[in-house]
């Protein structure tokens, strides 16, 4: 995490006595990252973190989703609007695509998740739709579409639907799903290196920095005794119940923690001809990158040829998930929004015919910007598609070049 930030009470030294109201100390925690070698917090429980009275195997039906080979070969487009709707963020999540790198799931969610870690890696839930509150051991965030919420491998938390049937947000009406994109990352998601000062400032030429990201309110105190958390780790998921309820903390600090960053809060860099997406570039995670495409000017050279060209990225599959605006490049396709796009190393993707033909004449005629919205990711293996990706799958997709070149 970029920053040092600190939350409600600490002691003046780590690792220093912190005392209780009514006498003992606040257990301190260590959450650190790549064994005491990188980012961490120290955080001051109630009671201690360690207190677990049972443990219980639980059906992983998203984890254990198989993921089948692209093969043969295609380009693919799915419309995530044909998913069923129901259920949470954590359990009912529904694996699309992935690799041993990253999974990438949608869901629409309209009641409160369980207590969850994900002890494999980082997370980040892209909302596409609704509003939600994050709840977690280092305090809280309300979150909203356009966010990104980045949750730290093995942080404990929930995810509340605004306006869910139990436990929703005070004043919002029931029955609000939230839509939203969840991609699990075998290891940490990052800012990109490019954009940090050696010392981990964001750089100038950064397209966001320090103040787009948003902290935890908090931090929360929770009563409960016998408390469950599902825990994900390599060998599947458990649910342990905690002797006092994980939510205990009265303070912590340090670099490691959730944030919250929304894509509006993106500055788009624009070049006089077509910039390629590592302007868009918002994360990177373990062989896979996260890009941000937001409302932009167009290229305004003369000549220019304001979408993308025909681009063969010989070392990526290329994930894109349309959220919002007018996407010009894929008219005619049958791509809209809530479509998510695959488009596989091996091969060749670009406009549809006609697009750019219609892109110059939006430039001669005066059209300087566009609106388009999506969030791409780009791995450098290979994705597998989930059971939701051929359960959403539109089959004509594969010859909307072919069909309209023929036209
Ligand atoms: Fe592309």
């Amino acid at each position: 995490m970029p920053y040092y930030r600190v939350s409600g009470e600490i002691p003046k030294k780590r690792h220093t006595r912190l005392e209780r109201p009514g006498g003992g100390l606040y257990a301190e925690e260590l959450m650190g990252e790549e064994g005491f070698s990188s980012d961490s917090s120290l955080l001051y429980h109630v009671h201690p973190p360690t207190a677990i009275v049972k443990s219980e195997a639980l059906a992983d039906i998203a984890g254990e989703a198989r993921l089948a080979a692209n093969h043969p070969l295609l380009p693919r487009h799915y419309r995530t609007q044909d998913l069923p709707a129901g259920g949470d963020l954590v359990l009912l999540r529904q694996a699309m695509m992935g690799n041993d790198d990253v999974r990438i799931s949608f869901v629409t969610a309209d009641a409160p998740s369980e207590l969850y870690r994900n002890s494999t890696g980082d997370e980040v839930v892209y909302v596409h739709a609704g509003s939600l509150r994050f709840e977690s051991v280092y305090g809280a965030i309300d979150a909203a579409a356009g966010d990104y919420v980045v949750v730290p491998r093995g942080t404990t938390h929930r995810w509340i639907p605004a306006g869910g049937p139990a436990g929703g947000l005070a004043g919002v009406p029931a029955g609000v799903p939230v839509t939203a994109l969840v991609i699990e990352a075998r290891g940490h998601i990052r800012t990109p290196r490019r954009y940090l000062s050696q010392t981990g400032q964001f750089l100038e030429h950064a397209p966001y920095c320090e103040r787009d990201l948003r902290g935890l309110a908090g931090p929360l105190l929770a009563e409960g005794e016998d408390v469950p958390v599902i825990v994900r780790n390599r060998s599947g998921l458990t649910r342990l119940t905690y002797a006092y309820h994980p939510f205990d903390v009265v303070g912590w600090d340090g670099c490691l923690y959730p944030y919250a960053f929304n894509i509006a809060d993106f500055e788009p860099i624009v070049k006089r001809t077509h910039a390629p997406p590592p302007v868009h570039q918002t994360f990177e995670g373990p062989n896979f990158v996260v890009c941000s495409f937001c409302p932009r000017p167009l290229d305004f050279d003369p000549l220019s040829v304001p979408i993308p060209y025909n681009h063969h990225n010989v070392d990526s599959d290329e994930m894109m998930f349309y959220v919002g605006g007018d996407y010009t490049a894929r008219q005619g396709s049958g791509v809209g929004l809530g479509s998510i796009t695959l488009h596989p190393g091996g091969f060749t993707h670009g406009p549809q015919p006609g697009a750019v033909e219609a892109a110059v004449a939006g430039l001669a005629e005066g059209k300087t910007t566009t609106d388009e919205t999506a969030v791409m990711i780009d791995t450098f293996r290979p994705l597998g598609l989930g059971p939701a990706a051929r359960r959403a799958e539109d089959p004509e997709y594969p010859w909307s070049w072919a069909r309209a070149a023929r036209r």
